[in-house]
């Protein structure tokens, strides 16, 4: 598809014409990636954060939550009871955190490593090349980092101290240094049009981006964007299943972000796309400080109900968890 075929369709609310898309991608996905729905484990270790992104609420200049740091013992304590419930993937998420020095990074990912074997992604941002080179001798498998939009001058204005350009340098280190690399953008954001959502799906495509996460904004009470309005369901779904039509193979979450405006979008999100189900297995304690948007605290925290709830959610649109490490096809 062309850049304009993607902005059409993307664009259309007619209602047959969307449900032809939505089961063209979920034939393209059977396809191409299969029944399978890979589980990863987040662990959302630090919620400090130096960088002042005008959408989060994790932003250094958002004063009113309280900072946490989960000890080392209880990170590699999560990392066990992600591999004992059957999960081949830990995910090491947080902020930009100016404590996490490269050794701190590296001697983690060695101990979850050792003592699990688990697949291991990081989502810690941007840091320099010789960082990303250490995390993957260490044991790094993978790498999320969003680039949140295709659009420099509105990347330029959510991000008052970052560098566009920067961020797409590191997408491509991590691709060079032969990380599983995760990219994504989110859907809603002021000032963004369905133009520039198809040039995030052609970038990602371009630069053979292997896990791609697409979620609705959703506006954060203290933050600069708190009056906004927040992303459209309906937007993020298209995206989903156009993404799908075009990258084929690619790993692509159903959103927590999602989940937040409506459970039954994740599953929706399955049936036009989607291949993954990414749960949050930090402690509750922690968890409902890391709010990077409203809500997501408030998400179910028993791991089991939700994995068993999954497991009959899935049955009933012919699907199966996937067992596994679950890397792109
Ligand atoms: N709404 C939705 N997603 C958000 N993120 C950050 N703030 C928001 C928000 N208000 C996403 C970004 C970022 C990740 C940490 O969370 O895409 O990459
Ligand atoms: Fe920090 Fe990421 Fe939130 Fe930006 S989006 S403020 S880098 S946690």
């Amino acid at each position: 598809m062309n850049r304009d075929e993607i902005i059409r369709l993307l664009g259309t609310t007619d209602a047959d014409e969307v449900r032809a898309l939505f089961q063209a991608a979920d034939e393209e996905r059977r396809g191409s990636v299969g029944d399978d729905v890979h589980f990863r484990g987040i662990i959302e270790f630090s919620n400090y954060c130096e960088r002042n992104c005008l959408y989060c609420g994790l932003r250094r200049g958002n004063k009113a939550i309280a900072r946490y740091r989960i000890p080392d013992d209880e990170i590699l304590e999560l990392a066990g009871s992600v591999r004992d419930l059957g999960i081949g993937t830990v995910v090491l998420q947080a902020g930009e955190d100016p404590t996490h020095s490269t050794g701190y990074i590296c001697r983690l990912i060695s101990r979850i490593k050792k003592a699990t074997g688990l697949i291991i992604t990081l989502s810690i941002g941007e840091r320099p090349y010789e960082d990303y080179r250490a995390f993957k001798a260490a044991g790094a498998d993978r790498y999320l980092l969003k680039h949140e939009t295709v659009s420099p001058e509105l990347y330029q204005r959510l991000h008052p101290d970052s560098k566009y350009d920067n961020r797409i340098q590191c997408l491509r280190w991590l691709k060079s240094l032969g990380y599983e690399t995760g990219a994504g953008n989110m859907v809603g954001l002021p000032g963004q049009t369905l133009k520039i959502l198809a040039e995030d799906i052609l970038l990602m495509h371009e630069m053979d981006i292997d896990m791609i996460g697409i979620g609705p904004f959703i506006a954060h009470q203290d933050t600069p964007l708190a009056h906004t309005v927040s992303g459209e369901p309906d937007t993020v779904l298209k995206m989903i299943a156009v993404t799908r039509l075009v990258t084929r193979n690619t790993n692509i979450p159903a959103t927590t972000a999602l989940a937040v405006l409506d459970h039954g979008l994740q599953l929706k999100a399955l049936t036009a796309g989607a291949n993954v189900i990414m749960p949050d297995i930090t402690p509750p304690r922690y968890k409902e400080l890391y709010e990077i948007y409203p809500g997501r605290g408030k998400l179910s925290c028993d791991i089991s109900a939700v994995i068993a709830r999954w497991e009959t959610d899935l049955h009933g649109i012919g699907r199966r968890i996937g067992r596994g490490p679950g890397g792109r096809r």
